[in-house]
């Protein structure tokens, strides 16, 4: 469908709440390819929901296991996948998804990600006193990692087919 993207994959990258998994789905339906999402697979692979492996091995322990599954899903074949919001912020990770991928950053206001984000038990990191800090604390130190995408693409209220159009005329 998009011959520029080769053998390659396309990997969605942003905070929680940006709407990755909506947004991936959607646009791997129209890429044809298999939409994978990086959290599910984690849990799949630990037998475990990520809330469990956060409180029960800790979030480096979930980060090393978030970056081998990112690594076999990408060499499996292209996919679209969607990232967990940390996953980008290691060296790593980003080295194999430049080697792979063309990566997607769904850009996300804070208070948009506040109000899509309102089931915290499912995100961790959320857990918090002041979820608005944690995530203004968040966006600051992701963003300089996030601009390392090769596309930026603002997820923003608009109905997501709009997105998507976006996003698939980028690649
Ligand atoms: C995280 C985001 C979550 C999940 C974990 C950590 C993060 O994924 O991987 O709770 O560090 O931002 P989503 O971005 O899909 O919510």
């Amino acid at each position: 469908i998009v011959a520029a993207l080769g053998k390659r994959s396309v990997v969605l990258v942003g905070m929680m709440g940006a709407g990755k998994s909506t947004i991936g789905r959607r646009m791997a339906t129209r890429l044809r390819l298999p939409f994978v999402d990086a959290d599910n697979e984690i849990e799949a692979a630990a037998g475990m929901s990520i809330p469990d492996i956060f409180e029960v091995h800790g979030e480096p322990h979930f980060r090393d296991g978030e970056a081998r599954v990112i690594a076999r899903l990408l060499d499996s074949g292209p996919i679209l996948l969607a990232t967990g919001g940390g996953a980008f912020l290691r060296e790593d990770t980003r080295q194999r998804i430049r080697d792979k991928a063309i990566s997607l950053w769904l850009k996300a206001d804070a208070d948009v990600i506040l109000r899509r984000v309102r089931r915290r038990e499912n995100r961790p990191l959320l857990k918090t006193a002041d979820p608005a800090a944690t995530i203004a604390r968040l966006i600051e130190a992701r963003h300089p990692f996030y601009e390392q995408t090769d596309i930026t693409i603002d997820s923003r209220d608009v109905p997501h087919e709009k997105i998507v159009e976006e996003g698939i005329i980028a690649l």
